[in-house]
């Protein structure tokens, strides 16, 4: 009969961990070491560095050079790009400007195949096969699991394509083995360290006087996670709460919970825990926008309002989260860069085909975004 007791209290402590989550950190994979670096030097000044490059123009000025790089035949090569989900707003962003570059860089439009894996590792892997059997002479894929790198790694080198990993890193065993063979494989994202920390730091910079609204000196929060499998989830979800705590604030985990990047599951999740927890909740963290705008619907839902009794910080800088923080709803974002990211890959790919090499792997800084510069983010990303 104890023994039972015991058994039913563990289980019932091992759910409420699952659901709650609170307090986890993430393992610690990935191959950029100099996060802290990073996050130390990024913040606002790369507004204006990210606004001045960013996207059509530098594309047509280095288009001609790039095709006559390839010997002007990048038309007539073929380039098979393999998307997790084309209902993720955030990668239909990016798919939709890799594709613009890459034709802009000299690639016949009929010779880029984009495919939706549909969060499904086996009908990706699928596709992955077709491409090799199609004989395309370059691949950029965006895992369904990152875990499943090694394999899909092993099988297109090979057939001797070279590969570009996009948006969700493989883990550093595997980078390395990349580095170790001397293969034609990088990948190409910016390190969400730095996003997590942003978020934190908008809230911070609020001042504890205005995030404290019960005036008990902790800032208690809830916090909605992307795919747990997704190192970008896992360093968001610890580096945003590490902002405040290396900002020397006491924090409330009061639940921790998985939107899978999804608006409708985000705003759910946070209408529960605001009818579980009530006043107590004051500030939201959303891992990315899509679940931010499902968390803004819940709080609006709930007659809360953002800025006065509720903070709610997300990240991609998606425009519809652009004009939330225009209008006051949304306290900050951080801009996602996809430009830069899609335009890395597709360089990467030409050099690839150019035969020449990559580094194994390519950065891009993230941007805070707060109501100083949410419209010249939204005027660029429009
Ligand atoms: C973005 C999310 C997106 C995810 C897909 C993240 O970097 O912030 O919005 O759902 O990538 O892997």
């Amino acid at each position: 009969m104890k023994k039972k007791v015991i058994s039913l209290l563990l289980t019932a402590t091992m759910i409420a961990a699952m659901v709650t989550g609170c307090g986890g950190s993430a393992d610690t994979p990935a191959s950029t070491d100099s996060a802290a670096d990073t996050t130390a030097e990024a913040p606002a000044d790369t507004t204006a560095d990210t606004t001045a490059e960013a996207p059509a123009d530098t594309a047509a000025d280095t288009a001609d050079a790039a095709a006559d790089a390839a010997g002007g035949d990048l038309a007539d090569k073929k380039v098979g790009v393999c998307i997790y989900q084309f209902s993720d707003n955030f990668m239909t962003l990016f798919r939709e400007e890799l594709e613009n570059y890459l034709v802009s860089q000299g690639f016949a439009q009929e010779n880029i195949t984009i495919v939706d894996g549909a969060n499904d590792q086996a009908t990706q892997t699928g596709q992955i096969d077709n491409f090799i059997a199609d004989k395309v002479d370059v691949l950029i894929i965006n895992p369904v699991n990152s875990s499943s790198a090694e394999t899909i790694t092993d099988k297109v080198v090979e057939a001797g394509i070279p590969l570009v990993y996009i948006n969700r890193e493989p883990d550093e065993a595997e980078e390395q083995r990349w580095e170790d063979n001397g293969w034609n494989v990088t990948y190409v994202g910016c390190d969400a360290r730095q996003s997590g920390t942003f978020q934190g730091e908008m809230i911070v910079d609020l001042g504890l006087d205005t995030v404290d609204l019960n005036g008990d000196g902790v800032i208690q929060y809830i916090m909605v996670e992307g795919d747990p499998e997704n190192v970008d989830a896992q360093y968001r979800t610890e580096f945003s709460v590490k902002a405040l705590t290396d900002a020397g604030l006491e924090v409330e985990c009061l639940s921790d919970q998985v939107g899978n990047w999804q608006q409708a599951e985000a705003q759910q999740i946070v209408a529960n825990a605001l009818g579980q927890y009530g006043e107590d909740v004051e500030v939201v963290f959303c891992n990315n926008d899509a679940m931010a705008l499902g968390a803004l619907q819940a709080i609006e839902s709930a007659g809360r309002t953002v800025g006065t009794d509720i903070f709610l910080v997300g990240v991609d800088a998606l425009s519809e989260a652009l004009e939330d923080v225009i209008a006051g709803t949304m306290t900050g974002t951080v801009f996602n860069d996809h430009f830069s990211q899609s335009h890395s890959a597709a360089d990467a790919a030409i050099n690839f085909i150019n035969g020449e090499t990559n580094d194994y792997y390519i950065g891009c800084d993230y941007v805070k975004v707060t109501s100083d510069n949410a419209q010249e983010i939204l005027d660029m990303v429009k």
